[in-house]
């Protein structure tokens, strides 16, 4: 089968499209012939060598997927041959081929396509379980996205809105603010700008936001911080800027705010009943048409270093995903 392989550690554009033998498939397991994969920002930096966890040496990287069930003996997990299927591994997407155990996916409501399935639900469940299981969001609430046309940005856009929020989206450039204004938010923000606090005070009346959702880090953190509700809850999502940011402890006193972290990596161990409630939702949303997850470019598999190339250089609108069935 042809997949991407990472021998070393390395920049994406020393990585190779290579043909390696098909996975192995153990008993309990299922086959999945892979449609498509969608890159997120903890792929690129895995291929690198610089997540915090490392693939042992050689890997296949890319973390979900969507795909058709090709063998499952025994029906693991009640699935049978032909299932259209979405999924998430630690590594082995971006291959025509991946073998999982059945806990690694869910099944797909009819009539969604593989491209969209393979860019749903890391950004979408990390959106849901931020907004709604640790923040609490509130109908009427102002909510300030950070990042907003990125992959988490966008889930968090249009949750906000299904949970009845006033979306506030925050991001660096027209085309990125037009793209957050297209898929959901109310107002939107050029947080470039040195006075965007004064633009956002206004926005909301002097009120603030009720919930900052935060995939970027550094300064811009700080920053949204300063702006915050009473009772405000400041969602830690991720650091695409780079910079951990260290907030001063008299910040959350002063404005009565708390900080909340987000590790989707977590939740199936630590709160898998609540991650089964939180999909539910999201396909029941998925399914009757009121949630259309954005699928920001697709490329082919030959073309998968544009897609890293593109959400690394800030350029991404949306998520990326690469189509590996024709
Ligand atoms: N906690 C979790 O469970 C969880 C789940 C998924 C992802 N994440 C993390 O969340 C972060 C964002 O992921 P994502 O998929 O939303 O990424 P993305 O699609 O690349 O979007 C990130 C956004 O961050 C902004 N940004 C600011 N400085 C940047 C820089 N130097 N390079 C790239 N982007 C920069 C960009 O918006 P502007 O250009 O508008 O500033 C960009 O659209 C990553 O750190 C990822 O690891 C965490």
């Amino acid at each position: 089968m042809k997949a991407v392989v990472v021998e070393q550690y390395a920049p994406i554009d020393q990585i190779e499209l290579k043909d390696v033998p098909s996975p192995l498939l153990e008993p309990g397991q299922l086959r999945i012939r892979v449609e498509a994969a969608g890159i997120g920002f903890v792929d690129g930096l895995k291929i690198e060598g610089r997540y915090q966890t490392r693939d042992p040496l050689p890997f296949i990287p890319g973390t979900e997927f969507a795909g058709i069930v090709a063998e499952a003996p025994g029906s693991p997990g009640g699935y049978e041959a032909g299932m259209r299927v979405m999924g998430m591994t630690r590594s082995g997407a971006l291959a025509q081929e991946i073998v999982v155990q059945p806990e690694a996916v869910y099944p797909l409501p009819d009539g969604v396509a593989a491209e969209v399935a393979a860019s749903f639900r890391a950004n979408y469940l990390t959106a849901l379980y931020a907004l709604s299981a640790r923040a609490m969001l509130c109908e009427g609430e102002q909510l300030l996205v950070l990042g907003a046309a990125g992959g988490t940005g966008t889930a968090a856009v249009q949750i906000g809105k299904l949970l009845g929020a006033r979306v506030i989206a925050a991001a660096s450039t027209p085309e990125k603010r037009e793209f957050a204004r297209r898929h959901g938010a109310d107002a939107v923000i050029d947080y470039t700008q040195a006075d965007w606090r004064d633009t956002f005070k206004q926005l909301t009346d002097g009120h603030g936001a009720d919930v900052i959702f935060d995939p970027v880090g550094g300064d811009i953190s700080l920053q949204a911080f300063r702006s915050i509700a009473w009772r405000g809850r400041h969602l830690v999502v991720g650091f695409a800027g780079g910079a951990i940011p260290a907030l001063p402890f008299n910040l959350p006193l002063l404005k009565g705010g708390a900080l909340l972290g987000v590790d989707l990596a977590q939740i199936p161990t630590r709160e898998p009943d609540l991650q089964k409630r939180l999909m539910a939702q999201l396909t029941g949303w998925l399914a009757d048409g009121r949630l259309q997850p954005v699928v920001g470019h697709v490329f082919a598999l030959e073309d998968f270093r544009e897609a890293f190339r593109t959400m690394q250089t800030r350029a991404a609108l949306g998520k990326m995903v690469v189509r590996i069935a024709p």
